[in-house]
């Protein structure tokens, strides 16, 4: 049998949830639960790298928990929580910051994205954001991170930081890996298939949520920007607004490109949308309907926040006290 592996992940409370989100990592989360020890985490911390409306950022990161259980996130089998819950997190990330060099934060596409972005507000914290996430992952002796494409370059700089410290002292953290799903790694923006998929987009019809009513879930795919072939036809360079939707449908059915491609070969584009959206609501409904019934069970959830938070405080000060030991700071015995 398989060894069990560690996985972490964590998702940013800023928004709801996006398909992109589903398809990239939540949806490899729900799999991977029931092979290994499973740690995820609302990252709370990240979120507030950039503005956000303090009653919103609470309500969303309730809302961000229940999402999870309502995808099918099972608090028996996998370990949920909420970043800012666990203070050891913020403290690895000092101390790694000091094993973090500038050049490198400075390569970050996210915070060159970020910043143009938020130009108003370049913050230190949106620079070092690097660091918690290192610190997020490598608490915790990570084997697997499950993300999405996007977070490929964090997690490479997660692996220089902990090959670094193991080397100056002596082997202390795993390093770990990043883990991709074959399709739905990049889901890209409904609109602009060159960008991704994202919550945080000013044209809603961008990106679908997995709170998204059915009847606008069809219509925004209908509306999605496609080419003028009409032929279904996997091509990202050429027609990259029908290879997203393939690959939506990849990911979300499990067939193959050629499949589609072949079941789909004397289809025009309207029948294809037609079998894409109708494919993200059968996959969205029951998310749905679980988290409306969820939502009302606040003491429930409240429980299952406190049970988390305290379980990864245990495992997290393990790591956190062992660095210390070796940088050098003073403990009493
Ligand atoms: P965040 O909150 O932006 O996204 C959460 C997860 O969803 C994936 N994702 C996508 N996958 C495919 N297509 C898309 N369009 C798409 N958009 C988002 C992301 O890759 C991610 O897996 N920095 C992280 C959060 C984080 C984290 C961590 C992740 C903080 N600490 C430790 C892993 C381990 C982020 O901003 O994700």
């Amino acid at each position: 049998m398989e060894e069990k592996k560690i996985i972490f992940s964590g998702i940013q409370p800023s928004g709801y949830f996006t398909l992109g989100n589903y398809l990239g990592a939540i949806k490899n989360w729900t799999k991977l639960q029931h092979e290994h020890n499973c740690i995820f985490c609302i990252v709370d911390m990240h979120a507030i790298t950039v503005r956000q409306e303090p009653k919103n950022l609470r309500q969303r990161t309730y809302d961000s928990f229940v999402q999870l259980i309502a995808c099918g996130l099972e608090p028996e089998k996998a370990l949920l929580f909420i970043q800012s819950h666990v203070p050891a997190h913020a403290e690895l990330a000092w101390l790694l910051n000091c094993y973090t060099y500038m050049g490198e934060l400075n390569r970050m596409t996210q915070f060159k994205d970020k910043s143009s972005r938020h130009s108003e507000n370049i913050n230190a914290g949106l620079y070092t954001y690097p660091a918690l996430m290192a610190a997020d992952i490598l608490l915790y002796q990570t084997d697997l991170v499950p993300v999405g494409e996007d977070q490929k370059q964090h997690i490479e700089l997660t692996r220089d930081i902990a090959i670094r410290f193991n080397n100056l002292y002596s082997p202390t953290f795993v390093v770990p890996e990043g883990y991709f799903p074959k399709a739905g790694a990049r889901v890209m923006s409904l609109q602009e298939p060159d960008k991704k998929m994202s919550k945080s987009d000013e044209n809603e019809n961008a990106y679908i949520t997995l709170l998204e009513e059915p009847s606008r879930i069809m219509n925004k795919v209908k509306r999605a920007v496609t080419d003028s072939e009409n032929q279904v036809r996997y091509d990202i360079k050429n027609k990259p607004g029908i290879s997203n939707l393939i690959d939506i449908y990849a990911s979300i059915t499990g067939k193959s490109i050629e499949d589609i491609e072949r079941e789909f070969s004397s289809a025009g584009y309207g029948q294809f949308k037609n079998a894409v959206g109708e494919a993200i609501v059968e996959t969205l409904s029951p998310i749905q309907e679980r988290f409306k019934e969820l939502s009302k069970e606040k003491g429930y959830i409240n429980n299952l926040i406190r049970e988390g938070a305290e379980k990864a405080e245990r495992m997290s000060y393990k790591t956190l006290n062992k660095v210390m030991r070796k940088i050098g700071l003073y403990q009493v015995k």
